[in-house]
């Protein structure tokens, strides 16, 4: 394991982004205790449907506000009320804005009676917050998952991968890894591997064969994007269109947690029950050749300096583009300058979409 320091990124241990903090079903039985950022959070549901992330510790006597099951406040079902959240000890309620608005045994509410709240986004079943260093609005996108909300897909239910005592920069580096394709996932040569930076988003636009997820003799074509250091998508064209989701957040400086999950298309106009399974083993294929990765992540050591020659991708630009998160805002447009634009990789092909950015409908 090695830390943000170590590698040398920033500013920030922690890098601004949206991050996946859980599954929206995770919700359904009350309020989760959750851990990022080296800070521990609640999570829930407010009667309304909205969902609140707030710091976890009551700011009266440090009581941990759903770490608890026997408390009358929990047992009796009154912890949320409103989009509200008693605390189980002494019943102060905080609202979704993180404020104490309820003291039941006082008149006068302290100023100082509030936890933090954080900008929170429910979308494609899952739960993704604002992460900033700096407390301030986003200044990029949560990307589009719009698959969900369309019929002809499969839904996905995501494969929880656990934790990683591994730096998001590993996996980031994945992104311009063109040379370890083929003796890691059994891909071909590839017929096309190429980068592009733009802002906060990277792309990898890639196209080979995969013993995997392609068995019919065709090429598996993909356009793989990070919006952000957290969330990658992919949308690929191999036996069935589909988009992928490999979701990263940090939850110590060095420690890192992840989700997969994979939309299929069923080939029909509206998906039907009879097409899960299919659409289950195919995310689970996807899942089996992203374990590939994580198997060799789980033994790795840190790779601080990478040995580079000119036939690897381009993993110098893509710490240079990650490190923009792990510093102040202001500087994000002097860093992105630095490797704006397409990168190609020694001796492998241009792709022939390029005109075909992934990552313009990705804006909404
Ligand atoms: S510690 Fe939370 S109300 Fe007293
Ligand atoms: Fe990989």
């Amino acid at each position: 394991m090695a830390t943000t320091a170590e590698y040398g990124l920033g500013e920030f241990a922690f890098p601004r982004g949206w991050f996946m903090v859980a599954e929206a079903s995770e919700l359904d039985n009350g309020p989760i205790a959750v851990r990022f950022f080296a800070n521990d959070f609640v999570i829930y549901r407010g009667e309304s449907g909205r969902v609140v992330m707030l710091d976890a510790y009551c700011p009266h006597m440090g009581t941990h506000l759903c770490k608890n099951t026997t408390s009358y406040i929990v047992r009796d079902g009154t912890q949320i009320q409103g989009d509200s959240i008693r605390c189980p000890y002494h019943a102060w309620r905080f609202g979704a804005d993180g404020k104490c608005d309820d003291i039941p045994y006082a008149k006068k509410i302290p100023a100082a009676a509030a936890v933090k709240s954080y900008t929170v986004v429910e979308r494609a079943g899952a739960i993704f917050m604002w992460h900033d260093p700096e407390d301030m609005e986003p200044d990029f996108k949560l990307p589009d998952m719009s698959e969900w909300d369309n019929e002809a897909y499969v839904r996905w239910k995501f494969d929880h991968l656990g934790t990683l005592a591994i730096h998001g920069q590993e996996v980031l580096d994945n992104m311009a890894d063109i040379a370890h394709f083929i003796p890691v996932h059994g891909s071909t040569a590839a017929a096309y591997f190429e980068n592009e930076y733009r802002g906060p988003v990277v792309v990898q636009r890639f196209g080979a064969g995969h013993r995997t997820l392609v068995t019919d003799g065709n090429i598996l074509e993909t356009d793989t994007w990070y919006t952000g250091p957290g969330i990658l998508l992919s949308r690929m064209k191999g036996l069935y269109p589909s988009l992928m989701i490999i979701a990263n957040t940090p939850v110590e400086d060095g420690v890192t947690k992840v989700w997969h999950a994979l939309m299929v298309h069923s080939g029909k106009a509206v998906a039907t029950e009879e097409d899960v399974p299919m659409g289950r083993a195919y995310q689970a294929a996807s899942c089996q050749a992203f374990s590939q990765d994580f198997e060799i992540w789980t033994h790795k050591r840190p790779a601080l300096q990478i040995l580079q020659i000119p036939e690897d991708g381009p993993f110098n630009k893509g710490r240079i583009w990650y490190s923009q998160f792990f510093n102040p805002r202001s500087k994000a447009a002097a860093i992105q300058a630095r490797v704006n634009g397409i990168a190609l990789t020694r001796n492998q092909g241009e792709s022939p979409e390029k005109e075909q950015r992934p990552f313009t409908s990705m804006a909404a």
